[in-house]
């Protein structure tokens, strides 16, 4: 409890930043919803509608809005400016384009290029099952065995989470073997904030190109994916970037690749856009991520992650994160004060934190194991307006999104919580 002079101290920051819609309620319609799902979905920027019907409305009236396009996504425009400032890039290594998994593909295509020697790619024994697949699709398109060329990595007997010493151990051993290193920035099952800075030096050092997946950790945790000298990366922008459902999606190619690592897919968008439309049908390929570029991009998709983004430039990763710290830890403190395995009382349920104590190695999000099944508690949370998430069989996500969430949600949620407990334990007698 002596935190909470600093985190009153903290709550402008949140203040400053309520943009938002919160027409989400609760069932009796008295209270605002507990909205712990941002890991999932972000919040509505309450900007983004209005920019898409004035792009809506440009289109009706306006002969030919290409032009406005290519200076809203030029590497020197506010939009990827702001994505640079999230992911410690340059600009001209970041692209926004498609969506998450076309880019992990994209990626792979030019980064994974496998011999006998060396063909085995390095990921988490659980990694989100589109990077898995990405992954093993790869290797066979490559003409290789996923059995033996997928290298999986398992947290040890009785633990949840991989040791940083465990990732780097197997790198150094099976190195010569792996042609690629992929991990995700924040694990989306466990929230584990990997090392990134470490797993790229230990990569590297053994030969190998190391990317990640960045899906839940771009606006969750601060990024320098230039100074870490991060091979490539990949992240979506609906989760923490509040972009909304399959929004545009960001790829990241270190300057150290620009010129030695080419597509393996052109399209015109990767043209120098001096001489792009030309159309003459001779490629002058623009150099790194730019180069990787299909298609024109999807204006309607670029308006809300606009809206987001504006929003972001209000405040900086370093104010976020040290926000996040102390709501990720206020829960924590909380859930292991109420909720902790009690020896006297051997049929009281009691949760168990698998992400990580350190506040080094988490982002916002924790993963909570129940002693007991889950399915029922959910319900009840939902009908008491909690949004989280749920994974078959007792584990729960919550995320306190430092951009939105507040103290008071975290509080209130402890108490729904006990009084969800409490119900679904009667349903169950
Ligand atoms: C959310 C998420 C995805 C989703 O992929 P889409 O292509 O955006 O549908 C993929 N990988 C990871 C690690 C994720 O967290
Ligand atoms: C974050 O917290 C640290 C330690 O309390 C402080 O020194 C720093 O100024 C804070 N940064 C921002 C941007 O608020």
């Amino acid at each position: 409890w002596k935190l909470l002079p600093t985190m009153n101290s903290q709550l402008s920051v949140c203040k400053l930043l309520t943009h938002w819609n919160s027409d989400l309620t609760l069932v009796d319609g008295t209270k605002e919803c507990i909205y712990f799902v941002g890991n999932s979905l972000g919040l509505q920027p309450k900007m983004a509608k209005k920019y898409i019907d004035e792009e809506l409305d440009k289109w009706a009236k306006t002969k030919n809005v290409f032009e406005s396009y290519i200076r809203a996504m030029g590497i020197k425009s506010p939009l990827c400016v702001c994505v640079c400032v999230r992911t410690g890039a340059k600009p001209e290594e970041v692209a926004l384009m498609n969506g998450l998994t076309v880019n992990l593909h994209i990626l792979l295509l030019s980064f994974y290029k496998p011999t006998a020697k060396r063909h085995k790619i390095l990921l988490e024994d659980k990694a989100f099952p589109s990077d898995h697949y990405a992954v093993e699709s790869q290797i066979q398109l490559k003409g290789y065995d996923p059995k033996r060329s997928m290298l999986l990595m398992k947290p040890r007997p009785g633990e949840e989470v991989l040791r940083t010493e465990d990732i780097l151990d197997t790198i150094e051993k099976e190195g010569d073997s792996i042609a690629v290193v992929l991990f995700s920035g924040v694990q989306y099952y466990t929230g584990q904030l990997f090392d990134m800075a470490a797993i790229t030096k230990a990569g590297q050092k053994k030969g190998c190109y190391v990317g990640f997946d960045c899906a839940h950790a771009v606006g969750n945790a601060e990024l320098k994916l230039h100074d870490w000298g991060v091979d490539f990366a990949c992240w979506c922008s609906y989760k923490y970037v509040n972009s909304g459902a399959g929004g545009l999606a960001g790829a990241f190619i270190h300057e150290k690749n620009a010129l030695t690592v080419k597509p393996a897919l052109t399209g015109w968008w990767g043209h120098n856009l001096k001489t792009r439309f030309r159309m003459d049908n001779e490629m002058d390929l623009l150099p790194g991520i730019s180069g990787f570029r299909l298609s024109n991009q999807p204006i309607l998709l670029v308006c809300p992650l606009q809206a987001s983004l504006e929003v972001f430039a209000m405040t900086s990763m370093a104010a976020l994160r040290n926000k996040s710290r102390l709501l990720t830890g206020y829960l924590e403190c909380l859930i292991q004060h109420y909720y902790n395995k009690d020896e006297s009382q051997p049929h009281k349920p009691y949760v168990h934190i698998i992400t990580p104590s350190h506040p080094e190695e988490r982002g916002c999000q924790l993963s909570l194991s129940f002693s007991v099944p889950i399915a029922a508690i959910f319900q009840e949370l939902e009908k008491r307006g909690v949004a989280c998430d749920m994974r078959e069989p007792n584990v729960l996500r919550i995320a306190p999104v430092p951009l939105y969430n507040s103290f008071s949600d975290v509080h209130r949620f402890i108490t729904v919580l006990g009084s969800a407990l409490a119900a679904s334990k009667e349903l169950q007698q």
